[in-house]
C-alpha cells in the first residue's frame, strides 16, 4: 500500500495567509496541517508516500524533506502537477509513482481524528476497488455528496444544489489501479478540474465495488480560516501538558499547556489547553484557552485566546482580549499614543480587521 498526499492546489479562500505561504503548511497546535496526513499514514504502516506539489514544491520540500523524519524507513516521493486541475487529475500524475499498488490518498489540508489504520486494514480485508470515507454534516451542499441504498454507494455528487443525503465525503480515499481507468474516462466539470466524485461515480457505474465507510470522530477540511480555527481547537483539546520554558513566581500556568524551550513567562496568566512555542515572550498578559503562539513572538499587556499567531509576530498593550482570531508571519499590532485618536495600519491584501 502507498500513501498519495495531495498538496499542490492555490488555497485561495485561505489569503492572505496564502499568498506567501502554502495552506498545507499553516500549523494547528504549532504543527503544519500537512504533517497530520503524513503521520496518519506512517501509523498506518505506510512508508511509500507520493506528495504532489505545484507552486508550493519547495516550502512543501524544505518542510518535508525527504520523509525520514517521520520514521527511518519513511520515503517521500515529490510529484509535480503542472497545474491544480482537479484530485482526478492529481491521481492521474501520480500514476507513474502508484503503478498497480493500492493506495490511501490524502488531502493535504485535511485531519481527520481517528487516523487511517483501521481503513487500510479494512481495505485490505475486503479488497473492494474503492473506500470512500463520509461524515454527515449540516450543509451538504458545500460538499461531495454520496447516496447510499442498501449500504450501498449509488451515487455521488460534487456540491449538489438539491443534496440527496447529508453523507459528505471526507478528505480520505483508498483506491486500487482501476481508479486511473476511471480519471481518464471522466470529462473536467464546469470548474474545469477532474473531479474524483465523478471518477468515483465511474467506478459505480461500471461495475466495480465502492464501499463507503462512515468516519467515526471528527474530521476538518482547513480550507477556510474559521476551520483552521476549529481544528486547532479540537486538536489541543487532547493536548498534553510539557512545560519547558521559564516561568516566574508570579505568573500563573493552568490545564494542559506547552511552553517550549527558551520561552519566557513573567507576570502572567496561562490558562489551556494552550501551546507556546520556542522563545516567546509572554509578558503581563493573559493567554486563554485554545491558542497555539509559535516560536518567537511577543505577547507583552494582552489578552488573547481561541487564536493562532504564527512566528514572529508581536501583540502589545491591547486594551481588549483578542479572540477567535488568526495572526500571520512577523505581524506587529500595538497600541498607538492617545493622541491625536487614529488608528494606523499596514494590512497586506486580503486582509481582516475587527474593531469595536
Ligand atoms: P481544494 O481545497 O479543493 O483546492 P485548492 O487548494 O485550490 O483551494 P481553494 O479552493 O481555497 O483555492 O484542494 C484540496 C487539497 O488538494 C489541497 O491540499 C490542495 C490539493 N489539490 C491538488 O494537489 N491538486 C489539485 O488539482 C487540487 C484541485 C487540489
Amino acid at each position: 500500500m502507498k500513501g498519495l498526499i495531495l498538496s499542490g492546489g492555490k488555497g485561495t479562500r485561505l489569503r492572505p495567509l496564502t499568498f506567501t505561504q502554502s495552506k498545507q503548511l499553516v500549523p494547528v497546535a504549532n504543527k503544519p496541517v500537512l504533517f497530520y496526513g503524513i503521520e496518519a499514514l506512517v501509523e498506518a504502516g505506510i512508508r511509500d508516500i507520493g506528495i504532489i506539489v505545484g507552486d508550493t514544491r519547495e516550502e512543501i520540500q524544505g518542510a518535508v524533506g525527504d520523509g525520514s523524519r517521520f520514521g527511518p524507513e519513511v520515503r517521500v516521493t515529490y510529484i509535480d502537477q503542472p497545474e491544480p486541475l482537479g484530485l482526478a487529475h492529481a491521481v492521474l500524475t501520480a500514476e507513474p509513482f502508484l503503478g498497480r499498488e493500492p493506495f490511501v490518498m490524502y488531502l493535504g489540508d485535511n485531519i481527520l481524528k481517528s487516523g487511517v489504520s483501521s481503513l487500510v486494514e479494512e481495505f485490505v480485508r475486503r479488497k473492494p476497488n474503492a473506500l470512500i470515507l463520509l461524515t454527515e454534516v449540516p450543509n451538504p451542499r458545500m460538499f461531495g455528496v454520496a447516496e447510499l441504498s442498501g449500504g450501498r454507494v449509488v451515487r455521488l455528487v460534487e456540491k449538489p444544489k438539491e443534496p440527496k443525503s447529508n453523507l459528505a465525503l471526507v478528505g480520505v480515499y483508498l483506491f486500487d489501479h482501476n481508479i486511473f481507468r476511471a480519471a481518464k474516462a471522466i470529462k473536467p466539470s464546469w470548474r474545469n478540474e477532474l473531479e474524483i466524485t465523478d471518477a468515483i461515480q465511474y467506478l459505480v457505474e461500471n461495475g466495480f465495488e465502492v464501499q463507503p465507510h462512515l468516519v467515526t470522530g471528527w474530521w476538518k477540511d482547513t480550507g477556510k480560516i474559521e476551520d483552521i480555527l476549529e481544528a486547532n481547537r479540537l486538536i489541543l483539546e487532547s493536548l498534553e501538558g510539557r512545560v519547558e520554558g521559564d516561568v516566574d513566581a508570579d505568573s500563573r500556568v493552568s490545564g494542559a499547556v506547552v511552553l517550549e524551550r527558551g520561552v519566557v513567562v513573567r507576570s502572567s496568566t496561562i490558562r489551556g489547553p494552550a501551546i507556546i512555542g520556542r522563545d516567546t515572550e509572554i509578558v503581563e498578559s493573559y493567554i486563554g484557552p485554545f491558542t497555539a503562539i509559535q516560536s518567537g513572538c511577543r505577547i507583552v499587556r494582552t489578552e488573547i485566546e481561541h487564536s493562532i499567531v504564527l512566528e514572529g509576530s508581536e501583540i502589545l498593550d491591547i486594551g481588549s482580549r483578542v479572540d477567535e482570531s488568526l495572526i500571520g508571519r512577523g505581524v506587529r499590532i500595538y497600541k498607538c499614543p492617545p493622541k491625536p485618536s487614529v488608528y494606523r495600519f499596514v494590512v497586506g491584501d486580503k486582509g481582516e480587521i475587527g474593531i469595536k
